[in-house]
């Protein structure tokens, strides 16, 4: 989501992920996993602003806001070259030579190294932005090129579409249609999990019906019926690799979700609930057990 703001600076609204699906399909020769995954997008935003300057530099300033309530990531989230905003930015020049510059200030309220896709979405949002800002033109399927070699996961959040199946290592898109939405409680230990490492410890999985039974109820909007169809299956190298998961599944399973599960390779968590006012008072008691960061969030699928 984008908005003009001057006639050199540009607002973008980067959206969160949850995985509904994800079943590893196999191993790679070039070290990635095929994978086919249900991600949709959910109203949970960092914001990026965007100033075009004349002097060739990527400068990223990062705030967190207030309500992340995480003051370990507070420190690190970096403003150099590691940060795919940067990364972004500057393939984006390299790709078009332009000799113009950005000065961009990312608000976050995505938590890193969650499953949650944050800084995926903030380096798709950088390649629209800069794309419109600086005036390249580059067509909205090269711009797919060069956000899959930012990441399995930036294809996804650069197109229009709220909710896909993904295949491939993430990058292959099918869209699927809007639907009235679902309302999510997703939660978040102090602890993150690196995506690396979960794949390493994952397996390949055989196909069952659930994706097919996921797809019919996103398709009739019977949140209920997509509830009980969830898969992931990098949950359980998540859980071998961090106990906090473990943790956070038992207190979800005490909770009256229609289902639950991991975002991604965690170690966000998320349940799926009957409409917000269930989601705002089981949220509420899951932060009276202590756990740092729990959001009531909606969808679009
Ligand atoms: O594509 P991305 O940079 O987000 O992936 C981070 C790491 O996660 C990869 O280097 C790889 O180890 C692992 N990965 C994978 N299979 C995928 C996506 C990610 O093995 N489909």
């Amino acid at each position: 989501m984008l908005g003009r703001l001057t006639a050199s600076s540009l607002v973008a609204f980067a959206p969160a992920k949850l995985n509904l699906y994800l079943r590893v399909v196999g191993k790679r020769a070039d070290g990635y996993h095929d994978i086919e995954t249900v991600m949709t997008t959910i109203d949970l935003y960092d914001t990026l602003v965007f100033s075009r300057t004349d002097d060739d530099q990527i400068q990223l300033a990062v705030r967190l806001a207030s309500r992340l309530g995480n003051p370990v990531e507070a420190a690190s989230i970096p403003t150099g070259p590691e940060n795919l905003v940067v990364r972004a930015a500057d393939l984006l020049r390299q790709a078009t030579g332009t000799r113009l510059g950005a000065r961009i200030t990312l608000v976050k309220r995505i938590p890193s190294a969650a499953g949650l896709g944050g800084g995926s979405s903030d380096a798709a949002a950088t390649l629209g932005a800069l794309n419109r800002l600086w005036g390249c033109g580059v067509s909205a399927v090269e711009l797919q090129v060069l956000a899959s070699q930012l990441g399995s996961d930036v294809p996804f959040f650069l197109g229009e579409t709220s909710t896909a199946i993904c295949r491939g290592r993430g990058e292959i898109l099918e869209p699927l249609p809007a639907g009235s939405g679902l309302t999510f409680v997703v939660a978040k230990p102090a602890s993150g999990l690196s995506t690396p490492a979960v794949y390493r410890a994952c397996r390949a999985e055989p196909a069952d019906h659930r994706l097919s039974h996921l797809l019919q109820a996103l398709k009739f909007q019977r949140g209920d019926l997509a509830a009980r169809h969830l898969r992931n299956d990098l949950q359980s190298p998540a859980e071998q690799l961090n106990r906090e998961v473990i943790h956070l599944a038992c207190l979800f399973s005490e909770q009256e979700f229609g289902g639950h599960q991991l975002s991604g390779s965690g170690t966000a968590y998320f349940g799926v609930c009957k409409n917000r006012s269930q989601a705002l008072s089981i949220a509420a008691r899951l932060r009276q057990r202590g756990i740092p960061w729990v959001q009531v969030v909606q969808s679009r699928c």
